[in-house]
């Protein structure tokens, strides 16, 4: 199968590639990233010595340089790029609609074109809103996007849906809850609360710190991903998580508790603009359905976590150096 793979230098894409070349390495693999910021092939060192992977450093609303991708034969189409930062979102969202919306858009057009036989969209649980005390996200919840993320994200969901009603182009869309794991940009929670404790940083911690996350190791993400490729009827819609819900300050006590550090360092900061309170995911259809389990337990995956980000202190450093430093004193001021 020939796959491409975009957005493949960022976190969970990064960790899909690796995912697929130890899995299934009869398959061949093209990487689409424009490299912003989130993009790093630092990420992808050992990838790139596999004759079955290839990098092209295109932007997805670049329909001529991705006509080129198509051209050499794509079957399977796994669109994993994207601005993805809430906060980043809040701050610029017109970067968020050209890549999540019109970029997605021309991957489609291309996909009806050249009559690819799969087209994944990775989507977020952000598309269905927020929830209160109770309750769990399913594929029938209507979408309620709260940020102009989940809002651009949940266009490209519909694009997606029309491609297939309309031209009746054979596609899914998964629908995961918040990844943790190694190689993730240190503007998300767990990351960035790691390398602040670290360095003897406060931990800012937006509002009372009692949102609600549904947490899965990001493997599992990719196991659930490549399922879908296979075994994903068209048309479908498939949720993803693990049942692993925790508050901020649980999930930033873990991390100090783990490394050492004084709860002194928790800094309560100025909530994030329509922040959602709660995401906790029904994944019981593509369980049911696909047959998919998640390997990973949290508490012993967070730890597992913490210690990768401990033992590539030089990746974070490097990834630190660049465009983050001016984003971060524009989100937290001078420290
Ligand atoms: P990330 O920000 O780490 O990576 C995004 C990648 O996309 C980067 O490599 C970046 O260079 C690339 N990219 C951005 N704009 C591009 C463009 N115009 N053309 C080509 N490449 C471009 O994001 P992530 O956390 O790995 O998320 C990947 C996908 O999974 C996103 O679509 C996101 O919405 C979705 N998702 C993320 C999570 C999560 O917890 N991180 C959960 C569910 C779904
Ligand atoms: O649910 C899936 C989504 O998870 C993905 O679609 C997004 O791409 C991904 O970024 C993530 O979004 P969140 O907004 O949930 O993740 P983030 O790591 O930004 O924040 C997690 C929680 O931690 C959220 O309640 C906000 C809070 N937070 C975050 C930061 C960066 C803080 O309290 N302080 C912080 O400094």
């Amino acid at each position: 199968m020939k796959l491409l793979v975009t957005g493949g230098a960022g976190f969970i894409g990064s960790n899909f590639v690796h995912y697929m070349l130890r899995e299934h390495p009869e398959d061949t693999i093209i990487n689409v990233d424009s490299l912003t910021y989130a993009g790093n092939l630092e990420n992808l060192h050992a990838a790139a010595q596999q004759p079955n992977y290839q990098f092209a450093r295109i932007d997805i609303t670049d329909r001529s340089a991705l006509r080129s991708i198509f051209e050499q034969g794509i079957e399977v189409v796994v669109n994993f790029a994207a601005e993805s930062h809430v906060d980043r979102s809040i701050l610029e969202p017109d970067v968020f609609v050209r890549t999540n919306v019109l970029g997605t858009q021309t991957l489609l057009d291309l996909s009806k074109e050249f009559g690819i036989e799969k087209f994944v969209q990775v989507s977020t649980d952000e598309v269905y809103g927020t929830l209160g005390d109770t309750g769990l996200f399913t594929e029938l919840t209507p979408l309620a996007a709260n940020s102009p993320y989940s809002a651009s994200k949940a266009g490209a969901d519909l694009l997606v849906r029309a491609y297939h009603e309309t031209f009746g182009l054979p596609v899914n869309i998964t629908r995961c809850s918040n990844n943790y794991g190694p190689y993730q940009f240190p503007e998300k929670l767990i990351p960035l609360m790691i390398q602040n404790a670290l360095a003897g940083q406060s931990l800012p911690v937006y509002g009372d710190g009692l949102n609600v996350r549904d947490w899965l190791y990001v493997e599992d993400h990719c196991s659930a991903i490549d399922l879908v490729i296979r075994k994903g009827e068209n048309g479908e819609v498939y949720n993803i998580g693990g049942n692993n819900e925790r508050n901020n300050l649980q999930v930033v006590r873990t991390i100090l508790k783990e490394l050492n550090k004084p709860e002194s360092l928790i800094a309560f900061v100025k909530d994030r603009p329509g922040h959602d309170r709660r995401y906790a995911i029904d994944a019981t259809k593509i369980r049911e359905q696909l047959g998919w389990l998640p390997k990973y337990n949290y508490e012993t995956g967070i730890v597992e976590t913490i210690r990768w980000y401990l033992s590539n202190h030089e990746w974070m450093e490097r990834v630190k150096s660049g465009s983050y430093i001016k984003y971060y004193e524009k989100q937290y001021g001078e420290h």
